[in-house]
């Protein structure tokens, strides 16, 4: 019987952003072999409702199933402030999930005043809500939906002017509002924090969740006892249910075993 611990680590995202994840993961758990489903076709799961954020991530889970996932990380801030109770309800598996990281910031802004980009999604479930309750109330939170960034990510214009524009409209005024600390609540973001270094300088601290994730998954693997640490060559798969370029591109560093199947689902 195969060991359960061989099996992948499976890892969903409403696109190519959650990559930024896989890569956290892959750098600390780099033997575990990993399964990335990219939903690219459904994005953005930010201006959808939450049951159809709900029946997407379904749909997505029980992909990676199939592939014989082990644990299942939801690597988008808006499927999991929307469905991962449902998950959790609905199968027996373990599964990690992502929120914006108000918490930190709130520990560590000297302005009393933090910023969180996020989708409106995410920053609308009552998942949120609940987390921005425990913040202290001397804390002001800035709140921004980063409308239309996720599609530009998509397309590949990381770079691009519309960026830099879209970008500029959405921290410039929270510059003025004297927020010194700006979380990213979506997987897409971290690609982007050259750019938002561009805008604004080092006046502020710029934090995501990525590697809190991925001790997350760690510690979550070890308690069920499904590390796999002695696989000296891991492999890593990707789906996408559109164009690869874009996955590619962010992808690409040399790693061995990396395949990206492009197919419909
Ligand atoms: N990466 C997803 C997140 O973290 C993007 C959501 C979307 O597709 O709107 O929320």
């Amino acid at each position: 019987m195969v060991k359960q611990n061989k099996f992948s680590i499976g890892i969903f995202d409403s696109g190519v952003g959650g990559t930024s994840i896989w890569r956290e993961i892959n750098a600390l758990l780099p033997n575990e072999n990993t399964i990335y489903l990219a939903d690219s076709k459904n994005a953005p799961y930010g201006e959808k409702s939450k049951q159809d954020i709900i029946n997407l991530s379904i749909k997505n889970t029980e992909f990676l199933l199939k592939l014989n996932c082990k644990i299942i990380v939801v690597a988008c801030n808006t499927a999991t402030t929307n469905a991962i109770d449902v998950l959790r309800e609905k199968y027996n598996i373990p599964f990690i999930g992502i929120e914006p990281a108000i918490k930190p910031a709130a520990l560590n802004t000297k302005s009393n005043t933090i910023g969180i980009l996020a989708t409106k999604g995410t920053l609308n479930s009552s998942l949120f809500e609940k987390t921005s309750k425990t913040i202290n109330q001397k804390i002001t939170i800035k709140e921004i939906v980063g409308k239309g960034l996720v599609e530009l990510i998509e397309n590949g214009k990381l770079d691009s002017k519309e960026m830099t524009a879209l970008l500029s409209s959405y921290i410039i005024p929270l510059v003025k509002q004297n927020v010194d600390s700006l979380v990213l609540g979506c997987t897409h973001y971290p690609y982007l924090i050259s750019q938002i270094r561009k805008i604004v300088g080092d006046k502020m601290q710029i934090i995501d969740s990525g590697e809190a994730v991925a001790k997350q998954t760690k510690a979550v693997l070890e308690k069920y006892q499904l590390i796999n640490d002695k696989n000296k060559n891991s492999e890593h798969q990707f789906y996408i249910n559109k164009d690869k370029k874009v996955l590619e591109m962010l992808i690409s560093n040399n790693h061995k075993k990396l395949t990206i199947y492009e197919m419909d689902f």
